[in-house]
């Protein structure tokens, strides 16, 4: 954020100033504007010429996942393996597949489940299984051609999902169970797991956090 860089740097806040370089230094970033709040699906076909014929990840900002490879290392290193497009699982309670695109599989080897067919927030009883689709994706560019068909949803919403389920139609889909710790930090509730894990686990302010909770009279 240039507009930040300017101000810490106008306000002599030096330190702070080079933290923000040091992430800002790591990689270059571009912004695509999705004019419409149309969907996933959409915001990624916005992405379209940006990319080209690339294969490319996608990250949900609101799921985080603590592991020690990070995961979406985790699954560069399976594409690498598999040259297929790939899509971040993890189990979920029964009572919540109905949050989240849910897998269905037919072999699993190595947590790499062959996906056969994909339903996104099925109820409880259509549930194939309890692996669900959580915020990180490596796709082939063959899911654009996807996206441009789908067809809107009853509210609208163009889901990736559905280009998904058609793209594994012609191609392999594979769904990977990554190793870590997740919080869906779209609920409420699994926002405040993820600062109570990451406040806890903070290495300048965890011991002060924990003793704060200790204290609690509940
Ligand atoms: C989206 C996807 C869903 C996926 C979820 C992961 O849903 O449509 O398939 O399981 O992200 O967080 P949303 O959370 O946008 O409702």
């Amino acid at each position: 954020s240039i507009e930040l860089e300017l101000l810490l740097k106008n306000t002599g806040k030096l330190e702070l100033l080079e933290q923000v370089e040091n992430i800002s230094n790591l990689v270059d970033i571009h912004y695509m504007r999705q004019k419409e709040p149309l969907g996933l699906g959409h915001a990624i076909l916005c992405t379209k010429k940006f990319i080209g014929n690339e294969p490319f990840a996608v990250l949900l900002p609101d799921d985080i996942i603590d592991s020690e490879v990070p995961a979406l290392q985790q699954m560069i290193a399976k594409y690498e393996e598999v040259h297929s497009s790939i899509l971040g699982v993890n189990e979920v309670p029964s009572e919540d597949v109905n949050k989240y695109g849910i897998v269905d599989y037919s072999a699993a080897e190595n947590n790499l489940y062959s996906v056969k067919r994909l339903v996104e927030k099925p109820a409880v009883e259509d549930a194939p299984s309890n692996q669900a689709i959580v915020g990180r994706y490596i796709l082939t560019p063959g899911i654009f051609e996807e996206l441009e068909k789908v067809q809107p949803d009853a509210k609208g919403e163009i889901q990736l999902t559905d280009a998904i389920a058609m793209l594994q139609k012609t191609e392999q889909v594979e769904a990977y169970r990554m190793k870590g710790q997740t919080f869906d930090c779209g609920s409420k509730i699994g926002y405040l797991k993820a600062v109570l894990h990451y406040g806890l686990a903070h290495p300048t302010l965890g011991a002060e956090f924990k003793a704060m909770i200790q204290a609690l009279d509940v």
